[in-house]
Parts: structure tokens; C-alpha cells; sequence
């Protein structure tokens, strides 16, 4: 019974560290998840996924193989009653056969994984021939902590979400603004990082439409894990008319031809009263309009909110785009991501003084009322 007893105790403490290792290593056992490389949905993830197969195989074949070997060896060779412990068997050295085919057979399949793995790192570099013609191109920019989207050839700037036409390949180049990020989209290829002083390059392609997470994967600081974004693949015509849409501006930017920031959607489309909308408008333009445009074709300091009423989420797509879920995000920021400078605002050095002085407010300085920040919510979703 105590044996017993001191078994289960010993399985139990297995079971529970290798749930602990699991829950440690963020893994899910579902294959299809959200963020799972195990379901890619590209050329790029497809390819990476065969080298990792091919990969697998041929270490669980070396694993079979030299751990039954050992395992049998040490079994048939075990030390048997009456066998005298201090017996040394004859000692052999060297097996021409033996040591020549080990070798030749670590090579070989060393040439079996490096194969493929070349190919692979050929492809990541460059848009197959037969895709190229057909590609679009979209320059990333890493922020602490979200993104930003320029489409060049269209000439505007999206955040967060970056919408591409199924079936076509999309060409990334890739940059921060501050310190290392890595851009991953799981089911669609392996990470590539964001190196300050240096544009890297990437491509992807979704075959089919869909809505893919992505993901920061390098350290960057308090709220790197909340750096999402979403990649959305759209049919070829949704595409195009989502690309006319984003072309367009969504508020009066031009105080000579009416208010400032005053929404260009028609009245009767507004969700909120006249008066709270309005409202919203003004204190945008007073506390967040340094740093958010709302002009699609110009980035400044923080994500571009021309089109907010289109996006799926916020906060870097930490949030549902929701009214609840947006009045939380103005008015705690730095509860919901640490570190953010929608809260603290942009700091500068002061040499002379030696201190650090405010460049540009956050919301702590502006110290909005929940009326104010209810109109800004307002104001936002008329920006469609
Ligand atoms: Cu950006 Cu982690």
C-alpha cells in the first residue's frame, strides 16, 4: 500500500510539472488555434510547416534508433545473478564498417533536412516568379506597442489591421521606429524580425480568405504582449473596394470649409446625438490629434484613426472595437497596456536641466471627464 502510494505521489508530481511545462510554454494542444503554425494557411507557413515535418521525422527516427539501441544494449547486457561485478568484458576499437556507415548515415541525413531547408530560405526571400507580377507591397513600421501599414501604391496608412487580397502574394518590408519588434502571423509564415536602421524583407500569401492573428514575438518592452494585430484576407473586389474606401477622408480636415474634425458621414448615419458627436470632435482635436491623423495619406507619433469605425479591435488588437471596451481604453489606458504613451505622453530630455520634459501630453495630463470621453467615442464612430 505504501508502495503504491509513493507511485501515484511520483506520477502525480509528473503529470502536474509537464501540465506546468505546457501552461509555461503558452501551448495550446488545439492545431487549429488562433495562432497555431501547425495550420498554415499559406505558401510561406506550408512550406516552413513540411521543413518541420521532415525535420521531426528524421529526429524521432535518430531518437528510435539510438535510444533502442542503447536501451537494448543495456538490457541484453545487464548484470545478471551470479555475474561477477568487477568482470570487465574484452575491449574492442574501431569497426571500419561500423564507424564509416555512422558517419556516411549522420550525413545523409543532415543532406535530408538541409535540402529542403535551403529551398525554404530561397523562397522566403523572394516572390515566386509566377506570383510576383500579381503582388502588392506594404511597408510595416514596429511602434512600442502596435503597427503601422503604409500601402505606397495606394497612398494611405492603416493601424493594428491590415487587410490584403486573398490570392495574391503581399511583399513586407519591415521597420521599427524604436527598438526590436518581430512581426509573426503564425498560419501564414515564421517571424521575421524589425532591426532599427535596416528595412527586412518578407512575403506573404492567404490562398484563401480569412482573418489571421498576428503577433510581436520579440521583447520590446512593458507591453510587448499586448502588440497584436490581425491580418484580413478579403476576395479580390472587396479588396479593391476596401482600398477606394480607405483612400477617402472621414473628417473635415480643412477648417476654412466648416469645423475642424467635423465628421464627413452623413448626419442621419450617426449613431449618437449631434451635440455628444460634435463635442467628441472638439475634445479630439484638443487632447488626441497631435498624435492620432486623421488624415489616411499622413502617419504621425500614434496609430491613424481615419477609418476607426472599419476596425475590427483596438489597442493593437487587444480589444473588440466596442463602445464599452473603447470608453475603457481612453479612460485607463495605463491599466489596460502598461508602459502605453497614449497615457504617459512623449518624454524628451532636457540636458540643461536634467530632467525629462513633457514633448507631447498624454491623457494623464488631459485628465478627461467620462462625458468628454463618452463624446470621443461618439466622434469616433462616425469615422467609417
Ligand atoms: Cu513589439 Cu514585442
Amino acid at each position: 500500500m505504501q508502495r503504491f502510494s509513493a507511485l501515484s505521489t511520483r506520477l502525480a508530481a509528473l503529470l502536474c510539472s509537464l501540465a506546468g511545462l505546457l501552461i509555461l510554454a503558452g501551448c495550446s494542444l488545439n492545431i487549429e488555434g488562433k495562432q497555431s503554425a501547425l495550420d498554415p494557411k499559406g505558401p510561406v507557413a506550408q512550406n516552413q510547416y513540411d521543413i518541420f515535418i521532415i525535420t521531426l521525422i528524421v529526429t524521432v527516427f535518430l531518437f528510435i534508433t539510438v535510444g533502442g539501441a542503447l536501451g537494448w544494449t543495456m538490457w541484453k547486457f545487464r548484470l545478471r545473478k551470479g555475474d561477477d561485478p568487477r568482470y570487465i568484458p574484452p575491449q574492442t576499437h574501431g569497426h571500419p564498417l561500423i564507424e564509416i556507415g555512422l558517419v556516411a548515415g549522420s550525413a545523409a541525413l543532415l543532406v535530408v533536412i538541409a535540402i529542403p531547408t535551403f529551398g525554404g530560405i530561397l523562397l522566403k526571400k523572394n516572390v515566386p516568379l509566377h506570383l510576383v507580377e500579381d503582388a502588392i507591397e506594404v511597408n510595416v513600421v514596429g511602434y512600442q506597442w502596435w503597427w503601422a501599414f503604409e500601402y505606397p501604391e495606394h497612398g494611405f496608412y492603416t493601424a493594428n489591421e491590415f487587410v490584403i487580397p486573398a490570392g495574391r502574394a503581399v511583399k513586407l518590408n519591415l521597420r521599427t521606429r524604436d527598438v526590436l519588434h518581430s512581426f509573426w502571423v503564425p498560419k501564414l509564415a515564421g517571424k521575421v524580425d524589425l532591426i532599427a536602421g535596416q528595412t527586412n524583407f518578407m512575403w506573404i500569401k492567404a490562398d484563401e480568405p480569412g482573418y489571421f492573428y498576428g503577433q510581436c514575438a520579440e521583447f520590446c518592452g512593458d507591453s510587448h504582449a499586448y502588440m497584436l494585430f490581425r491580418v484580413i484576407a478579403k476576395p479580390e473586389a472587396e479588396y479593391r473596394r476596401w482600398v477606394r474606401d480607405q483612400q477617402r477622408q472621414t473628417a473635415n480636415l480643412n477648417p476654412d470649409t466648416g469645423p475642424l474634425y467635423a465628421p464627413l458621414l452623413a448626419r442621419d448615419q450617426w449613431a449618437y446625438p449631434e451635440d455628444k458627436v460634435l463635442r467628441g470632435a472638439e475634445v479630439f482635436a484638443r487632447a488626441c490629434a497631435s498624435c492620432h491623423s486623421l488624415n489616411p495619406a499622413s502617419q504621425t507619433n500614434g496609430p491613424n484613426l481615419a477609418h476607426f469605425a472599419t476596425r475590427t479591435t483596438i489597442a493593437a488588437g487587444w480589444m473588440e472595437n466596442e463602445p464599452d471596451e473603447l470608453f475603457r481604453w481612453i479612460r485607463e489606458p495605463d491599466k489596460v497596456k502598461p508602459g502605453n504613451f497614449m497615457w504617459t505622453g512623449f518624454l524628451r530630455y532636457n540636458p540643461e536641466t536634467r530632467t525629462r520634459e513633457v514633448e507631447m501630453a498624454g491623457l494623464d495630463y488631459y485628465d478627461l471627464s467620462d462625458n468628454e470621453i463618452e463624446a470621443v467615442v461618439a466622434y469616433l464612430y462616425t469615422l467609417r
